[in-house]
């Protein structure tokens, strides 16, 4: 059995594109995982899945999970050598990592500590999503914004942990995208498949229609068309959209769709952001052999200019997505 638990690789040749050091981080993303799960799993916890009255810098409403999680992972990457700097989405700024980590440290992390916190006390899957480059700044030298600032294409590992029905972790290297599942008897996640591709043909759209009136009009014309009798499918595609985007994406890869956030009113230049929800999903669904895009151009392409910058957001199925640009590009994104 391929394993791949908080401590080390029981079998590193069946991992032969995670090298060392990276391994020892996404054992810290592993266990800082764990920990989550077991958190909201008991119910002497219950009170965590609560809301904490705070705002956070995005000036969305913290949950104790979201704080809890935050916490948990940069407490777990503090006391680990190879990371020098940490990007949360919970986190105004960039933590810089004492000592020898900052400037020895190759490797700056980048994440979403709990996506969907809109679905925690209401029992829907949630997940912890994650992305990691290299350092531009020399080692030695403490590192700067510009480490953070890397276009998506300059990834080295993006994943996910979910937490649904069962924990699964999926990640890439570049080399496909890897499926472990966890089990909590032994506490170790263990591979259950490599390779992952969307499938050929899909027929699910996941969007939040609630905000129909306020899209782009080749948004609306797009979501029309899903809503057509379909050619391939002899029926219109099937809306899923849970709140949970990591939930929403991971579907779509197994059973082939596209999600999509537009700018809307309310968001004017969409509201997922790029760094730590996008670039890693986007990097992702490349693996996948699907396409991700800002309904313009390629999302691993952007330039960043802002640790928590927002871009619209289209992914999936690549035909869905060349799909949804073409109405885009048709009836221009205004
Ligand atoms: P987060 O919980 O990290 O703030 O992300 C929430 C995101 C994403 O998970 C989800 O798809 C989207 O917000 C839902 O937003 P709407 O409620 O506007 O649809
Ligand atoms: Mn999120
Ligand atoms: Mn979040």
């Amino acid at each position: 059995m391929q394993i791949l638990n908080n401590l080390f690789f029981e079998s590193q040749q069946d991992f032969p594109y995670l090298t060392k050091e990276l391994n020892e981080i996404f054992s810290d993303i592993i266990l800082g995982g764990k920990i989550i799960r077991y958190k909201i799993s008991k119910p002497k916890f219950i009170n965590i899945l609560a809301s904490s009255n705070k705002k956070n810098i995005q000036n969305e409403i913290q949950m104790k999970l979201d704080q809890y999680a935050n916490k948990k992972f940069i407490d777990i990457f503090k006391s680990k050598k190879n990371i020098a700097g940490i990007v949360s989405e919970e986190e105004k700024e960039i933590i810089f990592l004492e000592g020898d980590s900052a400037k020895k440290g190759k490797y700056v992390i980048l994440l979403d500590p709990i996506d969907g916190s809109s679905n925690i006390d209401v029992n829907v899957s949630i997940g912890t999503i994650f992305s990691i480059y290299q350092r531009i700044t020399p080692i030695g030298v403490p590192i700067t914004e510009a480490d953070f600032l890397q276009p998506g294409n300059k990834q080295i590992a993006a994943g996910y942990i979910l937490y649904g029905p069962s924990t699964v972790l999926i990640y890439s290297t570049g080399y496909g995208i890897n499926k472990l599942i966890y089990d909590s008897t032994l506490g170790i996640f263990s591979l259950l498949k490599e390779k992952i591709m969307y499938p050929s043909k899909g027929k699910i759209y996941s969007i939040n229609e609630g905000d129909y009136n306020s899209f782009p009009v080749g948004v609306k014309k797009y979501i029309k068309f899903c809503q057509e009798q379909n050619k391939e499918t002899n029926r219109p595609y099937t809306a899923r959209y849970t709140g949970s985007f990591v939930a929403d994406f991971h579907r779509n890869l197994l059973k082939g769709g596209i999600y999509i956030y537009p700018n809307t009113t309310k968001y004017p230049n969409g509201k997922l952001r790029l760094l730590y929800e996008c670039n890693p999903i986007a990097f992702l669904a490349e693996q996948g052999g699907g396409k991700a895009s800002d309904g313009n151009k390629r999302i691993l392409d952007i330039i960043p200019n802002k640790l928590h910058q927002r871009t619209p957001f289209f992914v999936g199925i690549k035909t869905m997505v060349d799909k949804a640009e073409l109405f885009i590009n048709k009836h221009c994104y205004m």
